[in-house]
Parts: structure tokens; C-alpha cells; sequence
């Protein structure tokens, strides 16, 4: 299966959870990881899994939004429809925020706009670096999950 990894970091902890997740996927996929500041609608169109992360950060004065050029990439694809298409979430967050991992839940609105698949539940990470050990385990069992469930 064509697999998508698109991603949006600032601090690099959504990058590291990017990476950790392609490792895994790419034992049995053909695996494309891709800032999103550089995934064209060809990439989208290309992949039959879309694994989508981002940050939660403030946006135009609103708390717990994905980064920008995630919505962006949300904005561009939003009146089309990929029932065909399946997606899987994840997000690096801190539980001190209002919202916590506010802008998976944005990520997951936008899946079902656009009729996708969601083939597992959301991964959330709660402060990343503060327990990096357990945030990898956590990352990598969740990606062995998906593995399992595609
Ligand atoms: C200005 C700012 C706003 C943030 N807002 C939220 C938020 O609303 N919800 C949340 O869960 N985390 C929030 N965070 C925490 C980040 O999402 C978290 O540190 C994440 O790991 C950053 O990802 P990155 O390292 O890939 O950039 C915020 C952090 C900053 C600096």
C-alpha cells in the first residue's frame, strides 16, 4: 500500500513521531514521509493511507489549532471527497493547554468532511519530551497497531 506520512513540527516532537511511525509502516508499505509545507494535492492523490500529524498551537488568537500548513493542506482538499481513501492521526501535545492535542480533533472533523476512513483511533502525546522513552513506546505500539490494522 502507497502510505503518506505528512507532518507539521515545530520543536521537532511530531517530526520524531513521524519518523518512529515510517520505520514501522515501511516493514510492510511503500512509505512517503513529507513536511507538510511540501506535500503537493499529487502526494494525496498518490497515497492510499494518509497518516497526518501536527502540533496543537495558537493560530490567529485560537487555542488548540493544527499548525498552518497542515490547515492549509485541510483548506485545499476540504470539498473534495475520499470515501476510498483511509487516514490515521496523531498529535504531540501538553495536557496543561486547554485543549489538549486540540488540533487532532480539528484533523479528525476534516476526515469525516471529506468522507474518508479513519482505520484507528487518534494518537495524543502528552509532553513529548518530558518522558521521551515513554512517548516512543507509546508511538510504537500504536504504529503496530495500524500495521495490524490495514
Ligand atoms: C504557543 C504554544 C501553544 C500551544 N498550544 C497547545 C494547545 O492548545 N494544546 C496542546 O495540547 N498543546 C499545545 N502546545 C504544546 C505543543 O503542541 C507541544 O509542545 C508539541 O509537542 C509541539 O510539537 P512540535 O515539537 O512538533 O512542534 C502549545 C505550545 C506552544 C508553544
Amino acid at each position: 500500500m502507497n502510505v503518506l506520512i505528512l507532518y507539521a513540527s515545530n520543536s521537532g516532537s511530531n517530526y520524531h513521531s513521524a519518523v518512529t511511525i515510517a520505520d514501522i509502516l515501511a516493514q510492510k508499505h511503500r512509505v512517503v514521509i513529507k513536511n507538510a509545507s511540501e506535500v503537493q494535492i499529487s502526494d494525496i492523490e498518490k497515497a492510499k493511507l494518509i497518516v497526518m500529524g501536527s502540533p496543537s498551537w495558537m493560530v490567529n488568537g485560537e487555542e488548540g489549532m493544527p499548525h498552518e500548513d497542515v490547515l492549509h493542506i485541510m483548506d485545499a482538499l476540504q470539498s473534495t471527497r475520499y470515501s476510498q481513501k483511509k487516514f490515521a492521526l496523531f498529535g504531540c501535545g501538553d495536557k496543561r493547554y486547554t485543549f489538549f492535542c486540540g488540533a487532532v480533533d480539528h484533523m479528525e472533523n476534516f476526515v469525516k468532511k471529506i468522507q474518508a476512513k479513519e482505520v484507528i483511533s487518534p494518537l495524543k502525546i502528552d509532553g513529548f519530551y518530558f518522558q521521551l522513552d515513554e512517548s516512543i513506546k507509546q508511538i510504537e505500539s500504536w504504529s503496530k497497531k495500524l500495521l495490524k490494522a490495514l
